[in-house]
């Protein structure tokens, strides 16, 4: 069995991925004019790494929601600058155009009906304002070297765990609504260079070792893990994963 992973773990990983996306959520702050919104929502706000940052970035008042308690009860003990409610991202409970901007990282893929959460973001934010869609990652497009069967054992995890890992190419057609009047469609490449991929390895791997407990034979990941170890430190490991963001203008 996969082992379920704590609050504090998920921080860790959360703090991890939001260290990634970093240059391109400061570009769409800015792009959104972020600092003059007055209310400013987190979708998917889990343990509020994005949230807390979100209220440094802003003089307006920051709300996160989340449909889990434990994120919530966690949020509120570490990133307490902004405040937390529950809830659930294809019912969001608020009126329409309360928010000027309205942010999520890592969020669609999770949800059981992507189209219907970003039409709740569409609608909960103000004609003028954005919704940021910070980060919706597509492991279709990834590429290992040397050919690692990581990107079809991270596809079945995901699938298994009712995520969508091929989100990123649909941003474009989710946000396709009528009170939507432009969406730009951007790229992080997910390109690691061999610091990072050494840095990150430790903690990559026992997210996958912790995650695909179930799914693949401890033999085989111990496999993957000694010859993406053996290709790092002769310099050759390539690992590319898609990452995809929207700035969506409502
Ligand atoms: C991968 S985590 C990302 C957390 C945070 N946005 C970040 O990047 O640090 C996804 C979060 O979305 C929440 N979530 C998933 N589906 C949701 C839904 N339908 N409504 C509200 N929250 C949801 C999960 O509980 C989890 O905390």
């Amino acid at each position: 069995m996969a082992t379920r992973m704590t609050p504090a773990q998920w921080d860790d990983q959360f703090a991890r991925q939001a260290a990634w996306t970093r240059a391109t959520r400061t570009h769409l702050y800015r792009r959104a004019n972020l600092m003059q919104a007055r209310r400013v929502l987190d979708v998917g706000s889990g343990t509020g790494v994005i949230t807390g940052e979100l209220a440094t970035r802003t003089r307006g008042k920051v709300t996160g929601i989340d449909h889990d308690p434990e994120m919530i009860a966690y949020a509120e003990r570490q990133h307490g600058e902004a405040a937390y409610q529950l809830g659930d991202a294809h019912d969001l409970p608020f009126t329409d155009g309360w928010f000027d901007v309205t942010v999520c990282h890592f969020l669609l893929l999770w949800c059981r009906d992507a189209r219907r959460a970003a039409a709740e973001m569409v609608r909960v934010t103000q004609p003028g304002g954005s919704v940021l869609v910070c980060a919706e990652p597509d492991y279709g497009g990834r590429i290992d070297h040397p050919d690692l069967p990581i990107r079809d054992w991270q596809i079945q995890g995901l699938v298994r765990e009712g995520a969508d890992p091929r989100m990123g190419r649909k941003l474009r057609g989710l946000f396709a609504l009528p009170a939507v009047r432009s969406t730009d469609l951007g790229l992080i490449p997910g390109l690691w260079d061999l610091a990072t991929l050494r840095l990150e390895f430790d903690a990559e791997w026992a997210l996958w070792e912790r995650t695909l407990a179930d799914l693949v034979p401890a033999g085989e990941i111990n496999k993957a893990k000694t010859t993406s170890l053996a290709a790092i430190q002769a310099g050759e490991r390539m690992a590319f994963l898609p990452v995809f963001y929207a700035l969506v203008r409502v």
